[in-house]
């Protein structure tokens, strides 16, 4: 064995490889060739004694003559397990796969995080806070009262006699203020709850609370905001209606209406003929609200707005059934 070559003893080894119908038979030529007592093993082990001008080139040779030998039978052996797949007549090796399914962003995180977007280039931070929320953050300091009639407004979800999961994310306003002086320009995006269901209302949605407190902002402020975001997640061309309303947390208030998306104010299905579509509210920080966290009421003003997640989403994709966003067909998530 010792005086055959290595080019020789590559040449034997490829043709016994090639020969291979078995993969037990490749096996046998790994140990053969490679193992321990194989032969390319005794042949490295003898180069020790060879002629020391020829000993380094001998060695890199049986080293690569060693990788390329081990290269070739691991590929004989996949060869013939894919020719046994296909004798077998279970599987085509040529056939495309099959493709996997990778997820989206959910449009509702989508939607949020567009929202978000659009204010946070108007320079508001964005903040979050807890959904199992006590009641006083919820309704007291927000001005409104025990047994207040507009609490039975947010068909609540209670806890226990003072915890709830939150019905708004307004909340947020009052947690924001007991922590930091104004000038303040927040956002606070989340999930809430409400006892309700029908093809508009699901029991969890999402809301974007939005305030902003300085020594001096204004109704005018809160609509020129309010409307740079409206042209931003619809079209430059929807117009705004600032309907009166009331909160108890904020003075005037107002509901927002967006002109109808679908039939641009000539009266539709979706707009139930009035050519407008509620998107929001809104309005100015209570005094009262102030007070509550230790602000001075008569140097502080600002204002705040709660927008509906799920209300622009639907408007902005045009889907007519809320509850579809939470069915997790995959079909219809895929679209967005
Ligand atoms: N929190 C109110 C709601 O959920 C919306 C709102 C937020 C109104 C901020 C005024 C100011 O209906």
């Amino acid at each position: 064995m010792a005086h055959q070559t290595i080019e020789q003893i590559i040449e034997d080894a490829e043709k016994e490889i090639n020969g291979a119908a078995d993969p037990r038979v490749l096996n046998d030529l790994s140990v053969k060739y490679l193992g321990r007592k194989g032969i390319i093993t005794q042949y490295l082990r003898n180069v020790s004694d060879l002629p020391e001008e020829i000993r380094p080139e001998q060695g890199k040779k049986a080293n690569q003559a060693k990788e390329r030998l081990s290269k070739e039978i691991k590929q004989a052996e996949r060869q013939l397990e894919e020719k046994r797949l296909v004798d077998i007549g279970g599987i085509d090796v040529s056939s495309p796969g099959r493709p996997m399914n990778i997820g989206t962003l959910h449009p509702i995180t989508k939607m949020t995080a567009e929202i978000c977007d659009t204010f946070i280039r108007l320079g508001f931070e964005v903040v979050e806070g807890p959904e199992v929320e006590k009641d006083y953050y919820n309704f007291e300091a927000l001005n409104f009262p025990k047994d207040h009639p507009a609490r039975d407004m947010q068909d609540t979800f209670f806890v226990s006699n003072d915890i709830v999961l939150r019905t708004h994310t307004s909340p947020m306003q009052v947690r924001v203020m007991e922590k930091h002086k104004p000038p303040l320009r927040i956002i606070a995006p989340g999930k809430v709850y409400r006892c309700d269901s029908d093809i508009t209302h699901t029991p969890m949605f999402h809301q974007v609370e939005g305030m902003l407190v300085d020594e001096n902002a204004s109704f005018g402020d809160l609509k020129g905001i309010l409307t740079a975001f409206i042209h931003q997640i619809f079209d430059e061309e929807i117009s705004l209606r600032f309907r009166p309303s009331f909160f108890p947390f904020t003075e005037p208030s107002a509901e927002v209406d967006i002109l109808c998306v679908i039939c641009r104010g000539k009266g539709c299905r979706v707009c139930s003929h009035t050519g407008w579509l509620e998107v929001l509210g809104s309005g100015m920080v209570h005094p009262a609200v102030f007070e509550n966290v230790g602000y001075d009421s008569s140097k502080y003003i600002g204002f705040a707005f709660g927008i509906g997640v799920e209300r622009v989403a639907m408007l902005k994709y045009q889907v007519d059934d809320i509850r579809k966003y939470f069915e997790n067909d995959s079909r219809f998530l895929r679209q967005f």
